[in-house]
């Protein structure tokens, strides 16, 4: 009997020391985000998918996100829908989860074109009158969230892809002066808080990725507090565009930092074993330049599963964009990322 225990006894711990013994652990995103020097890998998040238990796992677990960014509930139809009544309730959800789950939040967005109230986007205003409107609005915004946001997108898309601004509410009633506005008004409101500019179609050196720079340099020659800019990154599986990291650089060298704020890379539908291992090494391309550029801070997805893409609702036939798919399940893009950071 004595000598039947001690046999078991030995195998056991034969079986606890072997490495095919351990259960293998998943690889967690933001904890090898880290281990690389980076502040957080992180995903976006919408207030209707918060109450899908399986995707609540991954999305709370701080290991995997370090940084969440709500897709949706404090933009400016959903925080100042008429003039000066504000509402935080959804915004407060997302910012209280960030909170308990001990993430970075990012705050998105002050002042952008789209999904804004009519009384904003069908309104007639003075160049005085916008200007009031923006700073009331970036100004409440940011201070009822003051403390809680690691960076806020100030400004969102404000240029064209040929570097002209675009002809939206606030320049046709302001030119670009509610740029300053917005970024002042912030800076006002939280301190503490990065202050970026976010755009998509800016990864790559081109007439758009020169008039940030430009901007940049001007604001930062008038006093403008800008600290960040955004590289949104919502790329087409082998459409990576050349010199994303030459052109990262040549923002860090103006003093700002970078972050890639809203990374999926979409396909043409259906997917294929191909286009799926395309789309792997577009994560593993893009991690791995964030990762060789010092001033490249960290790396948002635009969510994390083909289940709540915003893909599919805005271009028919495409979409599989993020790196896990509709069943929650990781893609080869998932395991592009963690190459990208070795
Ligand atoms: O709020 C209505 C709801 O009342 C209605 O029942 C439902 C039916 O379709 O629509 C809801 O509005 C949707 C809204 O998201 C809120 O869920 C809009 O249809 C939908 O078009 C909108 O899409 C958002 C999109 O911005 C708007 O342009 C996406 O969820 C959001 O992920 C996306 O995010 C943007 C970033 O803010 C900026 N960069 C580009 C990125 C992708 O477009």
């Amino acid at each position: 009997m004595v000598h039947l225990l001690a046999t078991l006894l030995a195998l056991v711990t034969v079986a606890a020391c072997s490495p095919t013994f351990k259960p293998k652990s998943k690889p967690e995103l933001n904890t090898i985000a880290k281990q690389h020097r980076k502040l957080y890998f992180g995903t976006a998040t919408d207030n209707p998918e918060l109450n899908d238990t399986a995707y609540r796992a991954i999305l709370d677990d701080n290991r995997m996100f370090g940084q969440i960014t709500p897709a949706n509930s404090m933009k400016w139809f959903a925080t100042e829908p008429s003039p000066g009544e504000f509402t935080f309730h959804d915004g407060d959800v997302i910012a209280n989860l960030a909170k308990k789950n001990r993430q970075l939040l990012r705050g998105h967005n002050c002042v952008w074109h789209n999904q804004l109230p009519d009384w904003v986007s069908t309104g007639t205003f003075t160049e005085k009158e916008i200007l009031a409107v923006v700073e009331r609005h970036c100004e409440t915004l940011v201070r009822h969230y003051r403390g809680q946001v690691y960076a806020w997108d100030v400004i969102n898309e404000v240029f064209n892809d040929d570097g002209t601004f675009r002809q939206d509410v606030f320049f046709n009633s302001s030119g670009s002066k509610f740029i300053p506005t917005a970024f002042h008004a912030a800076r006002r409101a939280d301190p503490h808080a990065k202050l970026y500019a976010n755009d998509f179609n800016i990864e790559g050196p081109n007439a758009k990725s020169a008039a940030y720079q430009n901007l940049i340099k001007t604001l930062k020659k008038e006093g403008v507090p800008i600290d960040g800019i955004g590289f949104q990154s919502h790329f087409i599986v082998g459409e990576l565009p050349p010199n994303i990291k030459e052109n990262m650089e040549a923002f860090t060298k103006l003093g700002v930092e970078v972050a890639v704020t809203e990374l999926d890379v979409r396909m043409t539908l259906p997917e294929t074993p191909e286009l799926l291992a395309q789309q792997r090494k577009d994560y593993e391309t893009v991690i791995s330049v964030c990762q060789a550029v010092k001033g490249c801070i960290g790396v948002t997805v635009w969510d994390f599963t083909d289940k709540f893409s915003w893909v599919p609702g805005t271009f028919a036939g495409q979409g599989a964009a993020c790196p896990w798919d509709e069943n929650l399940k990781e893609k080869p893009g998932f395991f592009g990322i963690i190459d990208g950071f070795n």
